[in-house]
């Protein structure tokens, strides 16, 4: 996608060292010219960069430095734009993002990163978590109906249990997608509202209930379920399904719906709305269970799924847990992806208490701009930045599986920075034999 430069707000970030033209917005700006243009012939895609709290900008470096990597050996060129964002920023200057940030990510970037909100005691005046507008607002904004996060576990990963490191699940054994719907269920008013703050619309105040026989203070979330949303989520499940190679335990393509139909009715459309969409997949295998119950086969066996799908707060729970299989959170990527926009992040928070030592994993963060290129070359018929997304996961496997450089929540001692560093020249390598 080719750009004109004439993006507002946007000032050159003179702290950035890199070669590429980058920028940070800003809302005090001018206009100011990005950089120099791309040279001809090369695929020019413009990447918002929101580092947030704590950890997310340490490992928001890793991931710019995978950006900088490919370009620096392809005809890919990323002009990544800083946003400076989140609840940090938030005490600092009033404001959970500079004006016109929303919009730049809807308008102007192809792409964007997202470190990670949470700043401790930053909450707005209503209450709602600081930083909220980002990534809850962008989610439900930009309409980013699917929360992508694939539960894999690489060679070399160990899994830290009883503050032991030790060998649980079998690499090769854990290999699924698990989308977890992303703009509805009981995020719903939160959503609304964080999207509506991100906007400048009126804030939503979802209607009064009643509940007969409680009586005093009562706080309640409503969980409206769509048979438009489910549908959608549904046939993205499927569709990742066709480029899948099955299912661990028997390669069987197979799609599992999750959710608890035997007591909500929000579940029962959900679990109804999957059938229907299953018909029109008949080469792919289908699958039924309860959260509950999928809590104890995810664990026991999860060399049955393929892809899961399940409703929001399922999906927020049941990731965390699949995320222990892959050997913790710094090991979890996502992508928060709808039909015209999605942003890709770290499903780890900014983990306050990890924050300015450099020691976080960054693989999360790295796998996550391969989700992006990945996402990036399918959308825009780039075959090669899908191949380069895979050059990615296997620069990520050759350095889990050399585990010499490993972070502390892996049983080493390498500093988050370390790790980005060698994958990174691992992926140099490969990249040059393109
Ligand atoms: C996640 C996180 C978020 C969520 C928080 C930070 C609002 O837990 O992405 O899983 O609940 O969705
Ligand atoms: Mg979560």
């Amino acid at each position: 996608m080719q750009h004109c430069n004439t993006a507002r707000l946007l000032t050159r970030d003179n702290h950035s060292s890199g070669h590429h033209p980058q920028a940070t917005l800003q809302n005090h700006g001018g206009r100011v010219h990005l950089g120099a243009p791309f040279a001809e012939g090369m695929s020019d895609h413009r990447i918002a960069i929101l580092p947030g709290d704590g950890t997310g900008r340490e490992v928001a470096i890793e991931a710019m430095r995978i950006l900088d990597t490919v370009q620096a050996h392809t005809n890919h060129g990323f002009e990544q734009v800083t946003i400076p964002c989140g609840g940090q920023h938030y005490k600092e200057t009033g404001e959970e993002w500079a004006e016109g940030s929303f919009e730049f990510c809807r308008d102007e970037a192809d792409a964007i990163f997202l470190g990670a909100i949470g700043y401790p005691g930053a909450r707005l005046p209503n209450g709602d978590l600081a930083g909220g507008s980002v990534i809850l607002g962008m989610r439900a904004g930009l309409d980013l109906y699917a929360n992508v996060r694939p539960i894999k576990l690489y060679e070399g990963v160990p899994h830290k249990v009883h503050g032991k490191f030790t060998q649980i699940w079998e690499p090769g054994m854990v290999d699924m997608t698990v989308l977890r719907e992303n703009t509805e269920g009981l995020y719903h008013a939160l959503l609304r509202r964080s999207a509506d703050r991100a906007l400048g619309r009126e804030e939503y105040i979802p209607p009064e209930m009643t509940f007969p026989g409680l009586e005093g203070e009562v706080a309640y979330d409503p969980r409206p379920i769509s048979s438009k949303g489910t549908e959608r989520l549904v046939k993205m499940g499927f569709d990742i399904a066709t480029t899948r190679n099955g299912a661990p335990s028997d390669g069987e393509k197979r799609v599992s719906c999750i959710d608890k139909s035997n007591v909500t009715r929000g579940c029962q459309l959900f679990r109804r709305v999957f059938d229907e969409v299953a018909l029109s997949y008949p080469t792919i295998g289908t699958d039924h269970g309860y959260i509950d119950a999928f809590m104890q086969w995810l664990t026991r066996t999860p060399e049955y799924y393929d892809v899961v799908v399940l409703s929001n707060m399922f999906g927020d729970i049941a990731t965390d847990l699949g995320a222990v299989l892959q050997g913790g959170m710094g090991m979890a990527a996502s992508g928060n992806v709808g039909d015209d926009h999605a942003f890709f992040e770290p499903v780890h928070g900014s983990a306050p208490k990890h924050a300015g030592q450099n020691k976080v994993n960054p693989i999360a963060s790295i796998n996550s701009i391969q989700m992006m290129l990945d996402w990036l070359g399918r959308k825009n018929g780039e075959d090669e930045l899908v191949t380069i997304a895979n050059l990615i996961d296997e620069s990520v496997a050759d350095h889990l599986r050399d585990g010499k450089s490993l972070t502390y929540d892996l049983g080493g001692t390498a500093t988050c920075s370390q790790v980005g560093e060698s994958i990174s020249s691992i992926l140099s390598s490969k990249l040059s034999e393109l």
